[in-house]
């Protein structure tokens, strides 16, 4: 009998040992890392441990960020992983309140190479008011950090999170495939220098939606080699609106493709959907583009196709975009424009517009119909059009 219990005993020990061992890989709580949740003591060894043991572990893992505010310094979680991570905050990432801490690096968090990785939940202040007065003020400033990036990743989910007072971008998505962002609060002063909301490129398969996004700069820029973009129920403003672009700033450049923006409100932004490409020569591109659904407020531009971006008139040598437009439409659009011109088509006199198309599009200023001006652009239209087209 007494070795009976002796082993049954042995082997529940043996299993709570293992049972352990397997929540050690599996759940990874930044405090039991070194983490305090203070704001005050640099978190980042400790962030950089749970990352390493989550990355290591053979099956699913957790690293949990608790309530309270944790300071880290310019971070990077660095892939290939073994399994699947969720990261799942529910506390607040504070960065270090003197900008030049993370000023110098381009980045704040930056996810390299991973592959199945979400992020649920938490809220990221970059501190950024220090650096934007630094280049309000014109002196010599550094080139300033985006809060959270994400190159050469697949698979990624970003879901519930807030960020706030970034120093340039919030959230960027480059070199990824298949990354869902959705119900994300991306907030900083409208006179805060190119601080884009969400920043796309050479990305394919990106879904945005459920968003909240209050910039300086644009709401959501999407650059070259984008493809199989969704964007829906967002609201934006105050910003600069959604943007393609700014393109063609590079001889050879991937082109924009399958980009829908649907069920969308712009409210007090300087644009609404934008097109825009430098005026340089280029072999970039733009088709197959839908913007539908889509409620203007008070924009300033709210239709706007802009082929002559060449900031103080240099660097443009042709005075011509070669980036190709093409197959783009808008489908029910409607509300006011700040501006008397509520549709703005200055296409490239070398490459211009092809296969515009406006349906049902009803856009006033101040009780009356807002004007239509082409430039360059061809294509056709159908449904109520208020104002009348253009093309
Ligand atoms: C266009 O993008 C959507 C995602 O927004 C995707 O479902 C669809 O298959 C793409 N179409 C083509 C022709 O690639």
């Amino acid at each position: 009998m007494a070795t009976l219990s002796a082993v049954s005993c042995f082997l529940s020990l043996l299993f709570i040992a293992l049972l352990v061992q397997l929540s050690n890989g599996a759940y990874n709580n930044v405090v039991s890392f070194g983490a305090k949740p203070d704001g005050k003591t640099d978190a980042t060894q400790a962030f950089l441990k749970a990352w390493a043991s989550a990355c290591s572990s053979a099956g699913a893992s957790t690293i949990y960020i608790p309530k309270g505010r944790f300071l880290l310094k310019a971070t990077v979680f660095r892939g290939p992983c073994k399994s699947r991570i969720t990261v799942q905050i529910d506390g607040t990432l504070v960065a270090p309140l003197d900008y030049r801490a993370l000023g110098n690096s381009g980045y704040w968090i930056l996810f390299i190479q991973v592959n199945r990785v979400a992020v649920y939940g938490g809220t990221l202040d970059a501190k950024g008011a220090g650096f934007w007065a630094c280049r309000k003020s014109g002196k010599n400033c550094p080139v300033g950090a985006r809060s959270i990036t994400f190159n050469w990743a697949n698979n990624i989910v970003i879901s519930g999170l807030t960020s706030i007072n970034s120093q340039l971008s919030h959230l960027v998505i480059n070199s990824c495939n298949n990354v869902e962002v959705r119900n994300v609060k991306l907030i900083a002063p409208d006179q805060s220098p190119n601080t884009d909301g969400i920043h796309v490129q050479t990305s394919t398969g990106v879904t945005i939606q459920g968003s909240t996004l209050q910039t300086g700069d644009d709401c959501i820029s999407i650059g070259p080699g984008t493809k199989n973009l969704l964007i829906r129920n967002i609201k934006c403003g105050p910003g600069h609106g959604v943007s393609i672009g700014s393109l063609g700033k590079e001889v050879n450049e991937a082109g924009v493709q399958n980009v829908t923006v649907t069920n969308a409100v712009f409210s007090g932004s300087d644009n609404g959907v934008r097109i825009k490409s430098w005026a340089r020569p280029s072999n970039g591109f733009v088709r197959n583009i839908l913007f539908q659904n889509i409620v203007m407020n008070n924009v300033d531009n709210p239709i706007i196709i802009d082929q002559n971006y060449c900031p103080d008139n240099q660097g443009c040598p042709t005075q011509g975009s070669g980036v190709k437009i093409s197959g783009v439409t808008y489908r029910n659009i409607k509300g006011t424009s700040a501006t008397p011109e509520g549709v703005t088509f200055d296409c490239s006199p070398s490459t211009p517009c092809r296969g515009i198309r406006l349906e049902d599009i009803k856009l006033t200023y101040m009780n009356k119909a807002a004007t239509a001006s082409c430039k360059n652009a061809g294509g056709s239209s159908s449904g109520i059009l208020v104002p009348d087209s253009c093309l």
